[in-house]
């Protein structure tokens, strides 16, 4: 036989009070708990909401060394291609060095591919809307580092990425 609603909601309260009051025995209100935990969701590399798996922020690629041929990748503005965790954008027509960008294409919230936004010529992770300008600094959280920037050389037709 079910309990009726009235004898589930005295059950429920009981519950209620119990937890609150083992906090209480803790020294820990339970507002004060609360407050602890949002205070420290929605960071890289601490506690998610809900007490969810802590997720460590991304660890930038070292030791990177890839070359890309212009002649055949890169070829307009706008234009990307990731290898070995960097991703590699074309911001300009002439091959020089200052006509791309390459950066570590792992969010540095929670790890999420961010993508180039060739309008507004930035990064933009799709997880939770962290902007990035062309050089990898943060403009919009809530991501709090800025990405891991790579050395470009051009040569000829060669572009060569280090870092
Ligand atoms: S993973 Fe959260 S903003 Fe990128």
């Amino acid at each position: 036989m079910q309990a009726s609603p009235h004898v589930r909601n005295l059950k429920n309260n009981y519950t209620l009070m119990k937890r609150t009051e083992f906090l209480n025995t803790l020294g820990i209100g339970l507002a004060a708990a609360c407050t602890g935990c949002l205070a420290s969701c929605g960071k890289g590399g601490e506690a998610t909401p809900g007490g969810g798996a802590v997720i460590p922020p991304p660890v930038p690629p070292a030791g990177v060394n890839f070359t890309l041929d212009l002649n055949t990748e890169l070829k307009t503005v706008g234009e990307s291609k990731t290898n070995s965790g960097v991703i590699v954008v074309r911001l300009a027509a002439s091959n020089v060095p200052a006509s791309f960008t390459a950066v570590q294409v792992a969010c540095t919230h929670e790890g999420t591919s961010i993508a180039f936004n060739t309008n507004q010529g930035n990064f933009v992770c799709p997880n939770h809307g962290s902007v990035f300008n062309s050089t990898g600094a943060v403009t919009t959280g809530p991501a709090t580092t800025n990405l891991k920037k790579y050395n470009i050389a051009v040569s000829g037709t060669t572009l060569t990425v280090t870092g």
